[in-house]
């Protein structure tokens, strides 16, 4: 890979990237346990259904410079490729994204850098997601540095629903058959009816639950 030298924003090296990335990532994934714990601490009741956690390789983030007619320098990764750390957080229900994005929000050290609510507007692919770019300090052994992570935070039905759009665009090279992409969007209608159904009854139980207890 051909990365030149880049000193200014702190960051030397792919290595060092790597190292970097993978603290920052780190530190969002743990901040995000800690909030899942403590909710299950006081509510009993778990928002996240797991978390999947990745640094981008080398590769795509070469390519994806490429496609925005950047060159592969170390400068460029940091500047443009916004998700060299990806966290995606994997939810029930849909009121658990906007719990789980407000205790983000919440958090002093956590700079958020953008947001973008699919869920809301959901793309003409049918996709269906939250995302928020936030940047963690990270401290070094001389210095400190500000890493971005891309967090994504969606529901199980969502994210079923998007690896499959994800495989179909990986497999046509986004030149998909328009039979499989209007049936994708038809999916995503049923995903978002299910989301709201399977809420409406989780509600319902939680209220006549606690008449039970
Ligand atoms: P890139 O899509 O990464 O180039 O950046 P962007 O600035 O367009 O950001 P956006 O928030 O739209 O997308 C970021 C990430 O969300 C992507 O890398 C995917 O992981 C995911 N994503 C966005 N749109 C889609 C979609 O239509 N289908 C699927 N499966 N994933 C999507
Ligand atoms: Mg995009």
């Amino acid at each position: 890979m051909d990365v030149s030298g880049y000193k200014d924003n702190g960051i030397g090296s792919w290595n060092e990237v790597n190292l970097i990335y993978k603290a920052a990532l780190k530190q969002v994934q743990t901040k995000m346990e800690v909030l899942n714990d403590e909710f299950q601490h006081v509510h009993r009741y778990n928002p996240i259904e797991h978390i999947k956690a990745r640094i981008k390789t080398p590769e795509s983030i070469v390519k994806k410079l490429k496609r925005g007619g950047y060159e592969s320098t170390i400068e460029n990764m940091v500047n443009y490729v916004n998700d060299i750390a990806g966290i995606r957080i994997i939810c029930s229900f849909t009121s658990d994204i906007y719990r789980i994005a407000e205790m983000i929000r919440e958090q002093k050290d956590l700079k958020i850098l953008s947001v973008k609510d699919y869920i809301t507007y959901p793309k003409a692919s049918g996709y269906k997601s939250y995302h928020m770019l936030v940047s963690v300090p990270v401290y070094l052994s001389d210095r400190m540095v500000d890493a971005k992570v891309e967090i994504q935070i969606r529901t199980v039905a969502m994210d079923f629903w998007a690896s499959l759009e994800h495989k179909m665009h990986y497999k046509f090279e986004g030149d998909a058959p328009e039979h499989i992409r209007n049936e994708l969007v038809e999916c995503a209608k049923m995903v978002a009816d299910l989301d709201a159904r399977m809420l409406a009854i989780n509600e319902e139980i939680s209220e006549l639950g606690s008449e039970f207890d």
